[in-house]
């Protein structure tokens, strides 16, 4: 059965590897030129995926992928996985997923499957993407199927993988939830119909925004645990010895990634349209931009003022051991501390360069270390007597 995958990122690579392994027969459409041709040369871009594994999948012929948008008419499933992030007014930028899905809806022939998986907000689906296919494609609402399923990945995960997550599926119709879920089911473990697919749309959307609020919480109540002189995560170490009712959540410089500080932004802004807005997102998206400026201001007292002085920040991107730094906090405690006139380098040999700038040795050489994201792989013994601020810690 011939399956296409549109987006081929964090999302829909393994979706598209995972597809082509268990029979199905994928291609893989992503318009990136660069990225394509680094598949198609067998490189993995995310770094859940080995280079072997890409290349015994293009080799076993069940694979490939290309640029070019148009599909053949027998394909069956169409999954859509490209970015849905904030635009510069900090409100939902579709544009990429609308390009795709007209693209799709180009293709779209009768009886054909499409799964959206991107992130949207409750309503999306119905509202704007259905017109959209209805426009492009010229068939009728009861000539395909259409369907929400939002992905829960989360890289470099070892434990939870695409087949072990329970993952929800919702259609427009009983018929679109039921194709979606024999799909799925051919890799995925448990999958769960929800009654409609703003109920799958909104439950992504609880599950993001509940991380984000609770992250932020940590993040608030590490502060009043340094002012205190208590170590925040000896707090969380005791509080999740309850066997219920608890789960534990980290401090840090704040929240990064493609998900969590954008997923909640999409619900708070359906939620004001609406006229039930939510505090709780808005507080903790405050809570959270405000932790950099916490760390400068930390900064200033460990080490008398930043002016002039040499810091390294150390680990850019948003988590350990990733090498993504889309939205990463790091980079505005970075902004922020130059402002502040400190001279600012920074390590991290996942993302090597940046903005123009290469990642900085770990030396003696510095007036001040922080920690901001901790990888695995980092050896701190270089600096010696070099103040060290750890974001991860409250003392
Ligand atoms: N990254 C995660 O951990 C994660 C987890 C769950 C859900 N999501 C959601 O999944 C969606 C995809 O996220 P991602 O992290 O995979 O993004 P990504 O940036 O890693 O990958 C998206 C890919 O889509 C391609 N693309 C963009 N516009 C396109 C178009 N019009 N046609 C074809 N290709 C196009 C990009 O070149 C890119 O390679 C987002 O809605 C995101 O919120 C992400």
């Amino acid at each position: 059965m011939e399956v296409v995958v549109i987006g081929q990122g964090y999302v829909g690579l393994p979706l598209a590897l995972n597809a082509a392994k268990s029979g199905f027969d994928v291609t893989g459409i992503d318009n990136n030129a660069e990225k394509v041709s680094q598949i198609t040369n067998g490189v993995s871009p995310v770094e859940d995926i080995i280079n072997e594994e890409i290349c015994t999948i293009l080799k076993s012929g069940r694979y490939r992928i290309t640029t070019n948008l148009s599909f053949d008419a027998d394909v069956k499933v169409i999954c859509i996985c490209v970015p849905t992030p904030l635009g510069s007014d900090h409100k939902p930028d579709l544009t990429a997923l609308k390009q795709a899905v007209i693209a799709a809806g180009k293709g779209l022939k009768p009886g054909m499957l499409l799964i959206v998986e991107s992130t949207i907000s409750p309503g999306t689906t119905r509202k704007i993407l259905l017109p959209i296919l209805l426009e492009t494609s010229g068939l009728s609402e009861e000539e395909f199927h259409l369907a929400y399923s939002p992905e829960r990945i989360d890289p470099l995960n070892k434990e939870w993988n695409i087949k072990n997550t329970p993952k929800l599926v919702a259609g427009l119709t009983d018929e679109a939830a039921n194709l979606a879920r024999e799909f799925y089911s051919k890799f995925i473990d448990q999958v769960i119909i929800c009654p409609t697919v703003e109920v799958a749309e909104t439950a992504k959307l609880l599950e993001n925004s509940y991380r984000l609020v609770n992250i932020s919480f940590i993040n608030e109540l590490a502060i009043f645990c340094q002012k205190i002189g208590i170590d925040i995560n000896e707090v969380v170490k005791a509080a999740s010895t309850k066997p219920y009712g608890f789960m534990p959540f980290y401090p840090g410089v704040g929240v990064g990634g493609h998900c969590i500080p954008v997923d909640p932004l999409y619900l708070a802004e359906v939620a004001r349209e609406v006229g039930a807005p939510s505090r709780f997102i808005q507080l903790a998206d405050e809570i959270n931009q405000a932790m950099p400026s916490y760390f400068v201001e930390r900064a200033k007292q460990i080490i008398d003022g930043v002016k002039s002085k040499k810091i390294l920040v150390i680990g850019l991107s948003y988590k350990p051991n990733v090498a993504d730094v889309r939205e990463s906090p790091v980079i505005s405690l970075i902004e922020q501390l130059r402002k502040s006139g400190a001279e600012v380098f920074w390590h991290d040999e996942l993302v090597a360069s940046w903005n123009g700038q290469e990642s900085t040795p770990i030396s003696a050489d510095f007036d001040l270390a922080i920690i901001a994201t901790p990888h695995d792989y980092l050896e701190l013994s270089a600096l010696t007597d070099v103040p060290i601020l750890n974001t991860r810690s409250s003392v």
